[in-house]
């Protein structure tokens, strides 16, 4: 049975005081129940802060990006070794924003999906099509591609410690969201994908969604069976936003 992953991907907001709010709301409302877990991934500045603020409670801590290098001159860049000192267990990798507007490579994501690893912490490797590619059929041929460069540089056994977000990239902040069928398609055909290496290890990985999930859309979406959680923006920033969300999963 995979538990349920809930994760806040704040993207670049907060603030000293907002995250205060935020943090503290989840911490206090976190629902009863042990088939979920909760994740917050702040902007660098607030890493350590908000760590002492999940201390002790069910939420965990994560990034939203990460160097490929170990350490040196990379100026800007932040090191795997510096997540995990601060308290990070989680950093997400190849979000379509790194990948579309920094322009990360596969290749890259792969880099930092590794250097993650070596560091001790997860890695959520995000994968996702646009809508352009979509409406050519195209999407299963573009997340093979973005999963496949992972699997090819790391193998599938990195996979036991390692998650896997499919956000559709027409539904990431346009409030549009995937049908519980579209997802919960690609989740099958992620799962079965990376079946063809590890059978044992697909049916343990866990999948999130990630795409304008909210509370009123989370039951639907989580009671897939390939979709074992939620990578969620807007609806993150706000603590009974994301309370819904883990009540659903608490419900699941
Ligand atoms: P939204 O939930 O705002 O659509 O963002 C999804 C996302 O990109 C999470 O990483």
């Amino acid at each position: 049975m995979r538990k349920i992953l809930i994760a806040g991907n704040w993207k670049m907001n907060g603030s000293t005081a907002a995250n205060e709010v935020l943090v503290s709301g989840i911490v206090a409302g976190v629902p009863e129940g042990d088939g979920f877990s909760l994740l917050v991934c702040p902007s660098f500045p607030y890493l350590a802060s908000v760590a002492g603020m999940v201390a002790g409670s069910k939420v965990a801590l994560g990034a939203q990006n990460v160097s490929e290098h170990a350490s040196g001159a990379f100026t800007g860049e932040t090191a795997p070794s510096m997540l995990k000192d601060v308290g990070c267990e989680f950093v997400i990798v190849g979000h379509s924003e790194r990948r579309a507007i920094y322009g990360e490579t596969s290749a890259d994501v792969a880099a930092k999906f590794q250097a993650a690893q070596a560091a001790g912490i997860t890695p959520i490797l995000c994968v996702g099509e646009t809508l352009e590619e979509r409406e050519a059929g195209a999407t299963e041929k573009v997340i093979d591609e973005q999963l496949d460069a992972v699997l090819d540089a790391a193998g599938a056994d990195s996979f036991a410690a390692a998650v896997i977000a499919y956000e559709p990239v027409w539904a990431i902040g346009t409030g549009m969201t995937a049908s519980p069928e579209q997802a919960q398609d690609v989740h099958k055909h992620i799962r079965a994908r990376l079946a063809t290496h590890n059978a044992e290890l697909a049916e343990k990985v866990q999948i999130l969604y990630g795409g304008s999930m909210k509370g009123e859309n989370a039951p639907g979406l989580l009671c897939m069976p390939d979709i074992d959680g939620g990578l969620i923006g807007g609806a993150s920033l706000k603590a009974s936003d994301f309370l819904a969300i883990a009540e659903a999963a608490a419900q699941n």
